[in-house]
């Protein structure tokens, strides 16, 4: 199950990618915001940020105007490793070295056919473990202080 939201400037691509999730069959919970009326997008990182480092839900996907703040937002939770991505490339390596578990999109960077391309790079891409592993291990350093 993916985990979706988004702010209010990029609600229109969220709903784009709501739609492409819709026509591949893939479950998702759409935590809002519902329209372009104005949102806060740290709160709608946090929610997507916590709903994945909850275990309850597989990966997250956001999307604010640049992608850039709700990333930064997503990124505050620990065992979130939040994506910002704009190009099919870094989308696919980000999870096969980052073992990334959000991707975050900007509605003003991209367009939806890009934007679809993406997620479905980064939903079928697997981490690649090994040294990417130990790399992964030293996030929680930083938060334990040992970093
Ligand atoms: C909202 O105007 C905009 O600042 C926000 O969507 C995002 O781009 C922030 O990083």
């Amino acid at each position: 199950m993916i985990a979706i939201g988004s702010d209010h400037a990029g609600f229109p691509l969220k709903e784009e990618i709501r739609k492409y999730l819709d026509e591949k069959g893939i479950a998702y919970k759409d935590f809002g915001t519902y329209s372009t009326d104005r949102a806060d997008y740290p709160k709608y990182g946090a929610i997507v940020a916590h709903a994945v480092a909850s275990g309850e839900y597989e990966k997250g996907i956001l999307v604010c105007g640049t992608g850039i703040g709700i990333s930064i937002a997503a990124n505050k939770v620990k065992g979130i490793r939040a994506a910002c991505c704009s190009d099919y490339f870094s989308a696919k390596y980000t999870r096969l070295h980052n073992d990334a578990n959000i991707l975050c999109m900007g509605a003003r960077v991209i367009g939806g056919g890009a934007a679809c391309e993406l997620v479905d790079v980064f939903l079928n891409t697997e981490f690649e473990g090994g040294r990417h592993a130990e790399r992964i291990a030293m996030f929680d350093d930083i938060y334990d202080g040992k970093l």
